[in-house]
């Protein structure tokens, strides 16, 4: 056995995960699987997947499903344009009456790349399409021993050559799973197991010592700090919310009213400053304290060192334009990132005060 297709598929009918989107050829649960996958690890994506499918078994649950429900269920994923994406596209799926059935229209669909359309085709449909993902990567550089940045076009365009001239034509879904499985759990970005690698003794990068060093980026990602500032502003049961807009970070999700500064700044100072002033006007505030401050938050392209004020208004009538005002037990139905969601449980623990 020395073609890479029939060790890559023997090591995976001995030792591939049996995972539920596996077990199906219907394209919209496939699909709903890839979404989930892309930027989400299988151990962390398979719960979400089976609740979601749990929810909207079928394009048209998900296309008549408001877009609130949908983010809600997709709330801790990260990178939630993948929801927004996935709700456009059931919406004009199930306008066209089915699923898309080639490559190309499935491609067309918001959200859809290439690597996700390969992927939906060879394993619902048996075309002959191989995926390239983070995992490809990995496998076909250390393997081949290509150096070539993947950040790039040219390297794009060699992998997705060399992805193409060595899919098995026969058997493109269970190439592409196996190469998938084979790069999660033996070629891994960190610690790989070269030692029990069925690939060992044909791996130029084992050869040449080179499999840390493979693949190879031009370009390291760049981190920019944030400052957030959020302010619990509250009547004593219930609280303002408003709706991220577009252009910036969890677009569509709920948040506190937010301040955002170019540093940190300590709550006296803050409070000076005429933005933040302007949040509850000349409201009569009974008390200021600080639920938060500088909590650290890691995302892909950004550091945010968010903080939380909580400001217990006298008057529980007003509420500016654009704000919600929500009763706090109604405030875990409203899709939030991480971030404030952990806000949410420090607010709402028994022990803190909010009167
Ligand atoms: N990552 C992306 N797609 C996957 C799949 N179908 N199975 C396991 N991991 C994946």
């Amino acid at each position: 056995m020395n073609n890479l297709a029939d060790v890559l598929i023997d090591w995976y009918e001995r030792n591939g995960r049996d995972l539920p989107w596996r077990q199906t050829t219907d394209p919209y649960k496939i699909w709903i699987s890839e979404i989930i996958l892309q930027q989400t690890r299988v151990a962390q994506g398979y719960d979400y997947y089976c609740r979601f499918i749990g929810r909207f078994p079928d394009v048209a649950s998900l296309a008549e499903a408001g877009e609130d429900e949908v983010m809600k269920y997709w709330q801790g994923l990260g990178y939630y344009s993948r929801a927004r994406n996935l709700h456009e596209a059931a919406r004009s799926i199930h306008a066209a009456g089915s699923f898309p059935h080639s490559y190309k229209e499935v491609l067309k669909l918001k959200g859809v790349g290439e690597y996700t359309a390969a992927a939906i085709c060879s394993f619902a449909y048996g075309l002959p399409h191989a995926v390239v993902d983070g995992n490809v990567y990995r496998v076909l550089s250390r393997w081949m021993g290509v150096d070539t940045p993947i950040d790039t076009t040219e390297g794009k365009k060699e992998f997705a050559a060399l992805a193409d001239a060595l899919l098995d034509r026969d058997r493109p879904g269970a190439y592409n799973q196996a190469i998938m499985d084979f790069g999660a759990l033996v070629c891994t970005a960190a610690a790989p197991r070269c030692e029990d690698c069925p690939l060992k003794d044909s791996c130029v990068a084992y050869a040449g010592k080179r499999v840390a060093d493979l693949p190879c980026k031009a370009r390291k990602t760049k981190v920019t700090d944030r400052f957030f500032n959020y302010f619990f502003i509250h009547t004593g049961d219930a609280c303002w919310l408003h709706k991220r807009g577009k252009g910036d970070i969890w677009q569509n999700l709920y948040e506190f009213p937010l301040l955002e500064t170019s540093r940190s700044y300590e709550l006296g100072e803050l409070l000076s400053l005429p933005a933040c002033r302007a949040l509850w006007g000349d409201r009569e505030v009974e008390k200021v304290s600080l639920v938060e401050a500088g909590r650290k938050h890691v995302l892909s392209h950004r550091r945010i060192y968010a903080s939380c004020i909580e400001i217990l208004l006298k008057d529980g009538h007003f509420v500016p334009e654009g704000f919600l005002k929500v009763r706090f037990s109604e405030l875990e139905k409203f899709p939030v990132s991480n971030l404030i969601s952990h806000f949410f449980s420090l607010i709402l623990k028994p022990n803190h005060k909010n009167e």
